[in-house]
Formats: structure tokens, C-alpha cells, sequence
């Protein structure tokens, strides 16, 4: 903590911290936990390119969703292109092209005119077929958008066979931030169905299934662990699927730990008996979950002072009104230039960040905190009102 504070004072806030041994620990934690699985780890929560690297030297495997992505692999651990899956079921023809050029051969499909727009590239595309298992419980429902049910599957499933396309399975997402694992059992369970169905009418035995994201990270108590919720999923895979390579791309649970945001009181103000404290980063910024994600993060102080709890609201840098970060909780009272921060801040809050006001980029610096050590100093500041989690 000591270390974290000298950096803070040095270089000044807004600042984030990327400890690459966090972001190592929670991918490898994956692989404890689920071990017949090729993790995938989905870049866009935290494209950072340390993280890349990381997953290379952890002979990991990567989950693009963009050209953009794919330029990205390439000019950083270009070796993982070639284990790169496309996961994005709607590209253009040019997306197709580039990405078959660069060795990313495995794309996912779920309507037939994407379909259709593979099958000049039948003999160099290999298929994943994206099914639908909508999840209103989830932070992220990503079954309304993308996927399809049974019997659509099974149509553009004999498309694909008549032009001679490898269909190599199936993949899902059952919603990002999962509360409990029955979703992802339930769909490994119907993916073993349609798998059944597939080779007893087709005679078709499909080599791979892709179990997709959503597992959790731990916000806050009220969070499942890691290993409670890979569990049940290790044993049915272990059941129903022992023979298929299994793959995931997990994003949240590999990225959120591993990044800490620190920001300062700039101005301070009472109205009708809050104090409302305007800081230098924001909803429009570092904090973006708040919009995009509907997340709550607590904030805790640098160096705790026993001042009087005041009922409080926090604001972002911006012009604007939506701009807040926490409203109406009861906090120590601070005052101009005291330093707050934020922990888990490392899943697509940052990534989804604007430029709004033109107010920059807050800098990251790369210093391998322990996440556990940050918890203990937190411990006593967590009030009963704050909300940590969604
Ligand atoms: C296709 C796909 N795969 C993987 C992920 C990562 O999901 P999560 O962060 O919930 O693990 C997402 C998230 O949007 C996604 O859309």
C-alpha cells in the first residue's frame, strides 16, 4: 500500500494501476479450475497489450470480435492469431477476407445471411453455430441480440453441410456476471442433445463445443467464487462431454481484478444538507460501467481520516448531470485534494470509456499490486449502505 501511495503522490490523478500479476493469476485460476478447457480469453473487457502477453506465456488462446482485434494480436503476440476464435456473428466481407488472411480461420454464425457470406470461403472457414439461452438474472443478457433456437439451428445446419462447410459446433453465452452456474449446466446439457441429434440423423460428431463467457468475479460478498461456480460445469463437461474439445471465452473474471483507480476531491459543495464533492474522473471516463453496465464501485480512501459521516454524492469530472458515481451514501466527510480509489475496476468500465469534454486518457501504470493486501486496508471502510455490486 505504501508503494501504491508513493506512486499516487508522484505522478497525481487520475491514475489506474494494471497489475499484471492479478490479470495472470485470474486466467490461470480458469485454467485450475476448469482444466479440460481452451480458455479464450475475450479481449475486449481489457485490450491491453500486457494482457496479450500474458496469455501467450500462459499458452492461452484469444477471442476477437473485430478486425480492429485482430490488428491488435498481430502487433503484439502475432504467434496467436493462428489459436484465435472470431466470435462476432455479424462481419462484413471484408472483415471475412482479413481475418482469413491473417489465420484467424474459426468464425461464429447465427443467421443464414451471414451464413451465405462463408461459403465462398467453405474450404478455409471453420463454424461454431451461436445458440440463444436468454438470462434476464444476468448483468448482461447477450442471448437477444445474438443466437438461435433449436430449430433454426438445425436448418442452417443442413445449409452448411450442402456447401460442404466444417461446422465444428456450437458455442453460447449464457450472460455476463452469472449469480449461479445452473444457466451455463442447462446449456451444456441442451448442446448435448442437439449434438445427439446431429449424429444420430446427420452422422454428424461435432468435435468441439464452445461454452462461451459470463463466468463471475467477485464484486462483493454476495458474489460467487470462481471455483463454486466452475464446479458443476467441470463435472457435466467431465459427463456429457468427455470426448469433445471444450473451449470458453471467458472476459470479466480474467480482467477485473487486475485494475485500481484512483482519483481526487477537486471541489466540494452543500446543498440541502448533502455534500456533493466533484472529482477528476468519472461516469464518462474510467467509471463507465456505471452507464454501460448499470455496476456500482465503492470508493474507499487513500489515507482514511476519521472525519464525521456526512450523507454524500460523488461526481465525475464532466459537465454533466448523469456524471455520478456514488449518490446519497454516508462517508467520511474529505476535502479538496484527498485521494479516493476503486477496486475490480478492470472489466470493460475502462474499455467503454469517452472522451466526452475532451477531458484525456487517464494514464495506467503497470505495478503488480496484491489484490488481497488492497482488501485488508479496505476492510474497515466498507459502510453497510454502499452498493459494491450490481
Ligand atoms: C461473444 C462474446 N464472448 C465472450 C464475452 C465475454 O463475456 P464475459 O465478460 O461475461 O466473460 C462476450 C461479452 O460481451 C461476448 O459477447
Amino acid at each position: 500500500m505504501e508503494t501504491l501511495k508513493k506512486i499516487v503522490t508522484e505522478k497525481g490523478t487520475p491514475l489506474l494501476f494494471f497489475s499484471s500479476k492479478e490479470f495472470k493469476e485470474s486466467y490461470q485460476n480458469l485454467q485450475k479450475f476448469l482444466p479440460t478447457v481452451k480458455h479464450h480469453y475475450a479481449l475486449k473487457p481489457l485490450p491491453l497489450k500486457e494482457c496479450v502477453k500474458i496469455i501467450d506465456d500462459c499458452e492461452g488462446y484469444i477471442d476477437i470480435a473485430s478486425v480492429g482485434e485482430i490488428e491488435f494480436i498481430k502487433n503484439t503476440r502475432p504467434e496467436l492469431l493462428s489459436k484465435a476464435i472470431y466470435t462476432h456473428p455479424i462481419k462484413k466481407l471484408s472483415d471475412i477476407s482479413i481475418a482469413i488472411e491473417n489465420g484467424v480461420n474459426v468464425m461464429v454464425v447465427d443467421n443464414i445471411i451471414e451464413l451465405k457470406k462463408l461459403i465462398p470461403f467453405a474450404s478455409e472457414v471453420k463454424i461454431l453455430f451461436r445458440l440463444s439461452f436468454s438470462n434476464s438474472e444476468a448483468l448482461c443478457d447477450l442471448s437477444e441480440k445474438f443466437g438461435i433456437n433449436e430449430s433454426t439451428f438445425k436448418e442452417l445446419l443442413t445449409v452448411a453441410l450442402n456447401n460442404k462447410m466444417n461446422v465444428l459446433g456450437c458455442c453460447f453465452h449464457v450472460g455476463s456476471q452469472m449469480k449461479h452456474p445452473q444457466k451455463h449446466v442447462d446449456a451444456i446439457v441442451k448442446c448435448r442433445e442437439l449434438y445427439d441429434w446431429a449424429f444420430v440423423n446427420l452422422k454428424i460428431k461435432f468435435p468441439v463445443l464452445n461454452i462461451g463467457g459470463g463466468f463471475p468475479t467477485m464484486y462483493s460478498e454476495n458474489d460467487i467464487d470462481l471455483e463454486s461456480y466452475c464446479m458443476p460445469i467441470d463435472s457435466i463437461i467431465k459427463e456429457l462431454f468427455f470426448d469433445t474439445e471444450i473451449w470458453s471465452e471467458p472476459g470479466r473474471t480474467v480482467a477485473a481484478n487486475s485494475m485500481l483507480a484512483f482519483l481526487q476531491v477537486v471541489g466540494k459543495a452543500e446543498k440541502n444538507g448533502t455534500i456533493w464533492y466533484y472529482l477528476d474522473d468519472g461516469a464518462f471516463n474510467t467509471f463507465s460501467g456505471i452507464f454501460f453496465e448499470h455496476m456500482n464501485y465503492n470508493l474507499f480512501q487513500l489515507n482514511p481520516r476519521d472525519t464525521k459521516d456526512l450523507k454524500s454524492i460523488f461526481t465525475g469530472p464532466t459537465c454533466d448531470g448523469y456524471d455520478i458515481l456514488l449518490r446519497d451514501v454516508m462517508f467520511p466527510e474529505l476535502e479538496v485534494g484527498d485521494v479516493l480509489f476503486a477496486k475490480r475496476i478492470g472489466a470493460y468500465s475502462w474499455a467503454t470509456r469517452t472522451n466526452f469534454n475532451l477531458l484525456g486518457e487517464t494514464p495506467i501504470e503497470h505495478y503488480d499490486f496484491n489484490l488481497l493486501e488492497i482488501e485488508n486496508f479496505t476492510k474497515n471502510q466498507i459502510k453497510e449502505k454502499y452498493a459494491e455490486s450490481i
